[in-house]
């Protein structure tokens, strides 16, 4: 693994943030740019081993202090994945207001059996998130780095249906509501 020139220029920002003798700050930062890398090149969002040498190197740490980043945050994934990153919120705010719908949708629609799996064709993998801090436009659905709102069952099918036909939907609310100033705006 080698950083390309999109990433060296990422990293030179990065980098420029923090003293010299602090540098393994940028660990996360870091880690993000090779999952970035990865998936501009060859599709899938992930950190193979042999870049969280490259990492290490490059901020002069011991390879261990980055292999312990990036198996800790559940953000970093530590194999191939596909091309779009489904992961839906199953906590409790989420569960109440019907995740269950649209894990279930996602799989439907995706075509994959299992929380964990892919889809044959290689274009979904779905996960289970924890709380992703959207309680209050519950149910989340997050793909790849993009949040989509109070969604249900059809809703999210019709989600990964433009997904499928390679276009991203704006992401946030997905029931048509605007912000959350209360009818007539504040008083
Ligand atoms: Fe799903 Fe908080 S419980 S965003």
């Amino acid at each position: 693994f080698a950083f390309d020139e999109v990433s060296e220029a990422e990293i030179t920002k990065v980098l420029a943030k923090y003293p010299p003798e602090r540098k393994a700050s940028g660990a996360l930062p870091l880690l993000y740019i090779v999952q970035d890398q990865m998936k501009r090149q060859t599709g899938s969002a992930w950190v193979p081993t042999v870049a969280m040498d490259v990492v290490a190197e490059r901020l002069d740490v011991a390879p261990i202090r980055i292999y312990e980043v990036a198996t800790f945050y559940t953000m970093f994934n530590l194999k191939p994945i596909g091309k779009y990153h489904l992961q839906v919120c199953t906590t409790t705010s989420c569960w109440l207001r019907g995740s269950d719908d649209v894990l279930g949708a996602c799989k439907k629609a995706a075509g994959i059996a299992h929380v964990g799996g892919t889809s044959a064709d290689g274009l979904f993998t779905l996960s289970e998130a924890e709380c992703l801090g959207a309680c209050a436009n519950a149910p989340i659905l997050q793909v790849d780095n993009d949040f989509y709102e109070d969604l249900d069952g059809p809703r999210t099918e019709a989600l990964i249906a433009a997904l499928r036909r390679d276009e991203v939907p704006q992401p946030g609310p997905t029931n048509g509501r605007h912000g959350s100033e209360p009818e007539g705006g504040r008083r």
